[in-house]
Parts: C-alpha cells; sequence; structure tokens
C-alpha cells in the first residue's frame, strides 16, 4: 500500500524500536548480526504522549508490567511509560535515521494541545513519513468519543502527513473509524487485547489486567480486519496481532489487509519481517 510516497507492506509495530530505533537487548543484538534491518522496513516508533507520562514500567522491575504466558504470548500493562514528545524528540530524530519508512506514534492529545503536539513531530529531522494516533492502549483511559473526535480533527488541520489510526478489538471500531473518516488516511488493527477478553474468568498475573499480544491474538486480528473490510470501509488497513509466519501474514492480506505489522514474534525470531517482506515481495 501506499503511505504519501512511500510503498510499505511489512511494519514492525510500535514497541519494538523502543524511541530510539533500537529497541531492547534482542532487538539491539539482531540489528547488530544483520538478522533484523529496520532500514529495509516501514516501523512505528513506541507511543509517546504530549507531556511526560509515568505510565506503569518500571525498569527495575519490569515484571510487574510484562509476564510470559507461554507459547509466544505475552502480558502487559506498561501504560505508555515515556518522557514526552519534547523530551523524546532527540531520540526519534535517531528513530528516523534508522529504519527505512519512520512513523511516529503519539497518544491522543486534548484538542488544545494538538498542534503543539504536531509542532514537536513535524521539527523531527531526519523528517518521519507518517504520524500514527495510538487511541487504543488497553491500559490507559482513552477519550471519549466526541472529544476524540475533536481532538483528531485538530491534528488533521495541523499536518499534511498522512495520518494512521490505531485501535483494538475491544473497542467499536467500525463505528469510530466512521466517524473519523475524513480526517485520516489510513487505518491500524489491533492493539494489545485486553486479558479479560482473551481469558474470560481467569484471573490476570498482573495488576489491572494488561493487554496480551502474540499468537493467541491472531484469530482476533483477523476477524477485526476481516469486519472493518466488510464494512465497506474504503481505506487502507495495516493489519496486525499475533503474525509469527509467512502464512499468517498472507492470511492477514487475504481478508483485506493492505499491509502486515509484526510486534510480539520479533522479540524471539528477529529475522521474521525481513524474511516476510522478502517473501511476499517474491
Ligand atoms: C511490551 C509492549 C509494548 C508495546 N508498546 C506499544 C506502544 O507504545 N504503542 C502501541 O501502539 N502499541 C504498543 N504495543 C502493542 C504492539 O504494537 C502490537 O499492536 C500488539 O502487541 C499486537 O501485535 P503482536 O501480537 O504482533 O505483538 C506494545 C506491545 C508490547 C508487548
Amino acid at each position: 500500500m501506499k503511505l504519501g510516497d512511500s510503498e510499505i507492506k511489512v511494519v514492525l509495530d510500535s514497541g519494538v524500536l523502543g524511541l530510539d530505533g533500537l529497541g531492547y537487548f534482542p532487538e539491539r543484538l539482531a540489528i547488530l548480526t544483520g538478522e533484523l534491518r529496520p532500514r529495509e522496513l516501514a516501523a512505528i516508533s513506541k507511543t509517546v504522549t504530549f507531556g511526560p507520562h509515568a505510565g506503569n514500567f518500571r525498569w527495575w522491575k519490569p515484571w510487574e508490567s510484562i509476564r510470559y504466558l507461554g507459547n509466544g504470548n505475552y502480558v502487559n500493562t506498561y501504560g505508555l511509560t515515556n518522557p514526552g514528545i519534547v523530551k523524546a524528540s532527540k531520540a526519534l530524530g535517531r528513530f528516523c535515521s534508522r529504519v527505512d519508512v519512520p512513523i511516529i506514534s503519539v497518544a491522543l492529545p486534548a484538542p488544545e494541545q494538538a498542534a503543539k503536539l504536531v509542532e514537536a513531530v513535524h521539527s523531527i529531522r531526519p523528517r518521519p513519513r507518517a504520524i500514527e494516533l495510538n487511541i487504543s492502549c488497553p491500559n490507559v483511559e482513552q477519550a471519549p468519543l466526541d472529544s476524540l473526535v475533536d481532538s483528531v480533527g485538530e491534528i488533521r488541520v495541523a499536518t499534511k502527513l498522512p495520518l494512521i489510526i490505531k485501535l483494538g478489538y475491544d473497542q467499536d471500531f467500525i463505528s469510530i473509524l466512521d466517524r473519523l473518516y475524513f480526517v485520516h488516511d489510513v487505518a491500524h488493527l489491533i492493539n494489545s487485547v485486553r486479558f479479560s477478553t482473551v481469558f474470560s474468568g481467569k484471573p490476570s498475573p498482573l495488576k489491572g489486567g494488561g493487554g496480551v499480544s502474540g499468537p493467541i491474538i491472531f484469530e482476533f486480528a483477523v476477524n477485526a480486519v476481516e469486519a472493518l473490510r466488510m464494512s465497506d470501509y474504503g481505506k487502507p488497513i495495516i493489519g496486525g496481532g499475533g503474525i509469527d509466519s509467512v502464512d499468517k501474514a498472507k492470511t492477514m492480506l487475504n481478508v483485506g489487509a493492505d499491509a502486515i505489522a509484526i510486534g510480539t514474534a520479533t522479540h524471539t525470531r528477529p529475522y521474521l519481517p525481513n524474511h516476510i517482506k522478502n517473501v511476499l515481495a517474491s
């Protein structure tokens, strides 16, 4: 699919490369060995908020905000821990210099902060190619729909960059995208899925429940993308959630996605994003 002037098919999802384009230990190592080559991929940065946001992640006790569930699946309650767009802008510049098609992920600001947030994104060098609005983090409270529509409208007025809206399985994504139809360019489904949705009735190992990622959410992602396409949604869709093989990537494209996103699988199989891109291109 086209994103501005760039052609994209495989996207490294938000969280994989962190704020600076190098990610955490496994990704850094894989970039050094050449298994993971972000310079050949589109990638979305870790989400930043307008001001600093403490969230729940503490580097000295990470087990309180992320847990391995087995079979490649994780639950996390990070909740958008980040220093805010202004403090993050140097790191985001490094992110943009390290990937082929850099996309900056921001959490939805209040309508009156939208212009300043966009100004901060515009000042990043080298320039990002798109903005993704993460309005689906399962670990933070989302704004009511009317205020959300106002904020996205303000962002649309302030930028000509393509605007991607990232939504989750636990939201009424078809209605939300319908309300936002004229102020965005691309939909991205899905974010991590609430623990209670995936494991109904079971207690989460993390306080607050958290969002589940990994192969267990693939069916949720496929159903969401298929439902959106069947609703006659006419814009491009980035489909992600649990993709960990070429076959799953193809399934996602077959149900109506125009590009696919890979997150969690990259931690254990960092070669996958470039491999899938090469197979899809051949
Ligand atoms: C540790 C961790 C951090 C994440 N951080 C973000 C984030 O900052 N912004 C965002 O939009 N999604 C974030 N996600 C969600 C992923 O980008 C992705 O949408 C989700 O994990 C589902 O895809 P996957 O199963 O391929 O990982 C994060 C996921 C994990 C596991």
